[in-house]
């Protein structure tokens, strides 16, 4: 067991180390708007199904979103995030930077599986970026841990309820990992982070992409 999560540990460091300092940069490169433009034709069921969940949220005040990008929600949609106290944190420099000098909303650039925060916040988010991270059931479990009410995940690579495992490869170069999420696998890690089965609901989702059109959106909604 001790054994076990040490080989665990050495192993994360390892898939951490290969993504390198210029992660996120790949997708976003230095063009925010055009990222801005893409994005929006890309998943506008997905985009309507999160505003119809933020909707009927009215006990919400501090809000994390994670690989905030180049900031698609706090800057593009600075509108809906204007009434919470957002925070939004990416590993990539380029896009914290980028966010950093168009929103006064708080950015940090960090590691969010690594990061320490000194707080939880009432709702966390992440759009399109569990399907890219080095460790998924960590980066879940941080979610859940960080989330005092509610948390919203999107990842738009399919949706697999039937698969044991989730399937993590790096990409053909070697720059970023691209990820199957199984939908029993990220059950039993919801379980295991002390959520009970009534307190969250993991569904797939229509985003009106052609390639990718059928995601797998994870709900907490904590009791
Ligand atoms: C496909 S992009 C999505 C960006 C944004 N959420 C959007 O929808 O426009 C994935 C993002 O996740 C970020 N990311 C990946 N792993 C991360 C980690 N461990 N900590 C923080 N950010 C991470 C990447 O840098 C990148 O900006």
């Amino acid at each position: 067991m001790v054994f076990g999560k040490k080989f665990q540990k050495y192993y994360r460091a390892l898939r951490r180390r290969t993504i390198g300092f210029q992660y996120g940069d790949i997708w976003q490169g230095k063009n925010a708007e055009k990222w801005y433009e893409s994005t929006d034709s890309i998943y506008p069921l997905v985009h309507n199904d999160f505003l119809n969940y933020l909707s009927d949220k009215h006990d919400i005040k501090s809000v994390l979103e994670v690989g905030c990008g180049p900031g698609v929600y706090p800057i593009k949609y600075k509108d809906i995030f204007e009434k919470f106290e957002y925070t939004g944190i990416d590993i990539s420099k380029s896009a914290i930077e980028y966010c950093k000098t168009h929103s006064d909303f708080n950015f940090l650039c960090d590691d969010f599986i690594q990061i320490d925060f000194p707080k939880k916040f009432d709702f966390v988010f992440s759009r399109s970026v569990i399907d890219h991270v080095y460790d998924i059931d960590q980066f879940l479990l941080k979610t859940v841990n960080l989330t005092k009410k509610y948390a919203y995940i999107y990842a738009y690579r399919g949706f697999f309820p039937t698969s044991e495992n989730h399937d993590s490869k790096l990409d053909k170069n070697g720059s970023y990992y691209v990820n199957a999420l199984s939908k029993k696998q990220l059950e039993k890690t919801l379980l295991k982070s002390g959520l009970d089965k009534t307190e969250f609901i993991i569904r797939s989702q229509e985003s009106g992409h052609n390639e990718w059109n059928i995601g797998t959106i994870i709900e907490i909604n904590k009791i």
